[in-house]
Parts: structure tokens; sequence; C-alpha cells
């Protein structure tokens, strides 16, 4: 039985298809048809003329693994569109992990010692079942989460008997239905895994079809090492990579996307490979001295010690306190900031490649979050492609949705056609854009009209409906729907 009918819009598959005007009919949660369509009795009707139908949009690296809890209205994904997340990622994920003590940065990104309380990933999954929230959540099991609970020194390699209670952990939660295992090795808790141990760890993702993602060693002067690196990872242990918010930074490496992406598509003829980034020329984590030596300007998101300097630039604080710069990181720790180290035509170059799936990246428990955290999607589908003209809007959506999919293996997601999950978003091309601004982080975009999760209305005319219909989406069953 037909519950809706998104009358008269144009419908944007996810494909890469030139758009089409058609009627979406949903019901319960499939696309039951797409085309001419009559009225049915007991439907409801909505008018979508002059607006675009659309797959729901993927965010396939986020760090919401937390924020699916503490604000299951997810409205800051919701109001972009997203109707799944990939949780996990850059080696921080909240589970299997359970802790007494600050956990290390960068998993202070996604909670405090309480927070992590799920000691079994299946634990953690289940909880998403008892109290959905309003997206769906695909989730990566954290490298760096495996080493903290591991292991009784983190700045050196893995211990047989550590490695191998993180491989027992790994393994408990990718039979829970985890997708797969991010890393982070550019963060203290992993900086001292060699490649060996990464490579033990994913042999275990291979029997099971599950992939591993990477925020890498270094994205400056070593790139092209560390790319190297983790294709190797992949091909040592048969599974799939994703290079996580792919980018050069630092002034010296302005413009050695040129050299990079060439290296990527020439991994990808070989192996599996994906990539993805978010439409900024400024990253956001936790606050460093180190990176922000390399920043031309930092801006501080959050700091435990002195909460009220959040949304400031650093180089402020530091005057007014009448320290070094180094000094004032200090004394803000924990903390948290936006670096602004990257070159726009990098950026561009990046998102113009053909392989590029969109992710924000967004911290949402940040109290002055980089405006990716609610501007990734609009942004790269108003200014990159209406404005800019950096690819057309189907381009653009094939990027947010079938290519992400077909890359994470989330069956029946990201395509708009008839048995698909009826995860639709319904935005207006002409309106969509960015509101989030460095100043005002938090600023819902425009032009996102109607927005269903496995066809119920999560988010309509600027608003959360209520609705909390997403669900936690494992592999095992996401494989067999697609055999
Ligand atoms: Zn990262
Ligand atoms: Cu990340």
């Amino acid at each position: 039985m037909t519950d809706w009918i998104l009358r008269g819009g144009d419908v944007i598959d996810g494909s890469g298809r030139p758009r089409w005007r058609a009627d979406v009919a949903i019901a319960g949660d499939r696309i039951a048809a797409v085309g001419t369509l009559g009225r049915v009795a007991g439907a409801r009707e909505v008018d979508v003329s002059g607006k675009i139908v659309a797959p729901g949009f993927i965010d396939v690296h986020t760090h919401d693994d937390r924020a699916l809890f503490a604000t299951p209205e997810m409205s800051a994904k919701a109001s972009q569109g997203v109707t799944t997340v990939v949780t996990g990622n850059c080696g921080i994920s909240l589970a299997p992990l359970l802790l007494d003590e600050t956990p290390p940065p960068p998993l202070d990104l996604i909670g405090d010692s309480a927070d992590y309380r799920y000691g079994r990933f299946a634990g953690y999954l289940d909880a998403l079942d008892a109290a959905p929230p309003a997206v769906n959540a695909a989730c990566l099991v954290g490298h760096s989460t495996l080493r903290v609970g591991a292991m009784s020194a983190l700045d050196r390699p893995a211990r047989d008997a550590e490695l191998a209670q993180m491989g027992k952990r790994l393994q408990e939660a990718l039979d829970a239905g985890a997708i797969g295992m991010s890393s982070g090795l550019a963060y203290a808790p992993a900086a001292g895994a060699p490649a060996a141990e990464i490579e033990a760890l994913a042999r275990l993702l291979q029997p099971v079809g599950a992939l591993y993602t990477t925020h890498m060693r270094n994205e400056g002067a070593a790139v092209l090492d560390s790319l190297e690196e983790s294709f190797a990872a992949g091909r040592a242990a048969g599974v799939p990579v994703v290079i996580s918010h792919h980018k050069t930074i630092g002034r010296d490496n302005f413009g050695r996307t040129s050299e990079t992406l060439p290296v990527i598509a020439a991994a990808i003829a070989r192996q599996e490979v994906g990539l993805d980034a978010y439409p900024y020329i400024a990253s956001s984590t936790v606050l460093s001295a180190a990176q922000a030596e390399r920043a031309l300007k930092v801006l501080v998101t959050w700091s435990k010690s002195a909460p009220e300097q959040a949304g400031r630039e650093l180089s402020t604080i530091a005057a007014d306190w009448g320290v070094s710069e180094r000094e004032a990181v200090d004394r803000l720790q924990p903390a948290g900031g936006v670096y602004w180290t990257m070159d726009e035509a990098d950026v561009q170059r990046v998102l113009r490649f053909e392989h590029t799936m969109i992710g924000s990246d967004g911290l949402p428990h940040d109290s002055h979050p980089h405006p990716r955290l609610w501007g990734a999607f609009p942004r790269v589908l108003g200014h990159y492609s209406r404005e800019l003209g950096l690819f057309p809007l189907e381009e653009a959506v094939r990027r947010m949705t079938g290519l992400s999919a077909a890359r994470f293996g989330l069956t029946g997601r990201g395509t708009l056609s008839p048995g698909a999950y009826a995860d639709v978003t319904v935005f207006d091309p002409a309106a969509i854009t960015d509101r989030a601004t460095f100043e005002a982080p938090m600023t819902p975009a425009a032009g996102i009209e109607h927005v269903f999760v496995n066809g119920r209305p999560v988010w309509t005319g600027s608003k959360p409906t209520g609705e909390r219909s997403g669900r936690a989406l494992r592999r095992q069953q996401m494989q067999a729907e697609a055999r």
C-alpha cells in the first residue's frame, strides 16, 4: 500500500544519469514506483514540482558515534539531506571500549570516559536498535580505540598478546555487524603502530568482506609514502581501502594534489581504493602545537580549561593572555581547533576527481564546530556545483549517494529506484546553499525541503519532525540483501 506520493519533481537517481520528470511512490520503507503515477486512495501527496528528488545523502566520514544518542533527531545531518552516516572514522569509535580514565586525544572528540561504556560492539549496535536516531548508521571499528583498550602503552608497536587481544575485539565487532576498521595513524595513540600491525588486523576484514579506511600517517611532505602505505595494507590483506578526507596540508604542499590524484588513480586501476573529502580549505581536530604551527590561522573550537575561548582565534587568545601561541595551546588543553592548512585549488581538484565521495568529517560535540558539520553537503551542491560549475548536479549527487553506497556496501541505499529503501531527499536546486560559517557554524542549510528515512519523514520545512526511523546497518544483513 502506497503511503506517500512525491508529485511532479525532477528525479536524480544517484547513478549520475541526467534528471527526468517523475512521481515517486513510497510504500512502507521502500520506493514502490518511479514514473507517471495516478492518485492512490489513502496515500499522502506532496507537491515537489520544481524540486529535485534524490536518494538521501550518505555521509561517509563522520564522528557521530555518540551524537546518534545525544542528539537523536540528528539535525546537523538531516538538515543537509543526509540519511545515513558512517561512524567510527579516523581510528576512533566509541565501541568496543570501557574506560574509567580520561580518553586520550583524539578519543576525547567523541566522548568522555563515561561515554566509553560499550565493552562489546554488539552492545553499541543493540543500543542503537533500542534508541534509534533519525538517520541510519553504518559503523566502523577504530584502530586507536582497539589500541587504547588492549595496550599498556601507546607509543610503540603492539606486542603479540596485545595484538591478539585487539584482533579478538575486532572480530567480535565484525561478527556483530561492523562494516570495517578505520585508522588514525597521524594521531598519538596510533602513530607507534607499524604497517605490519595494521596489516595483521586488516587480514581479519578480508574473509567477511569488510573494508579499511584510513586517516593517513602523513598528509604533508610524506603524503606519497602514506598513500603507498595505505594501498600496501589493502593489497596485503586483500581488502578495499578508503583514503579519508584526502588533502595535502601546509603551504609547502599546496598544489600537490596534482601529484597525489594520479597516484590514487593508478592504485584504483589495480586494487579497490576509494577516497572522501569535505569542501573546505580548513581542517579540524584536537588542538595541538604541531598542527597550529603549520596552519595559516587557527580557530579554537572547544576548550575544557577555558571554555569561554571557543570560537576565538588562537593568535587573539595568545595576545590577550600575553603569551606565545604555543603557551596558549598548552593552557587551553584539552581543546580542539580549526586549522587553515589547505589551498582552494587543491580542494577543488580533489572534489572534481571522479572517485571522490563526500564526507563531512563534522565534529558534533565541539562547542564552536567547523561549519562542515552543518554545511558540507549543501556546499557541494550549491557553491561547488551550481555556483562554480565544478560538475553537474547529477554528478554532485552521485558522489554523495550511489558512489558511496557501492564503496561501503550499503545495499539498497544511495539509489532512487523501485525496491530501494525509501531514503529520499527533496531539495530546491536554485536555493540549496550552506549557511554555516566559521563565525556562525551551527546555521542550518537552505533549500532542503523534505527528508525521508526508511519511508518516514524526519525533516520537513526546515525542522525535524520528531520521527526516528534510522537503523543500525549491519554488514551481514546488507551482504545478504545484495545476493
Ligand atoms: Zn581524520
Ligand atoms: Cu575524521
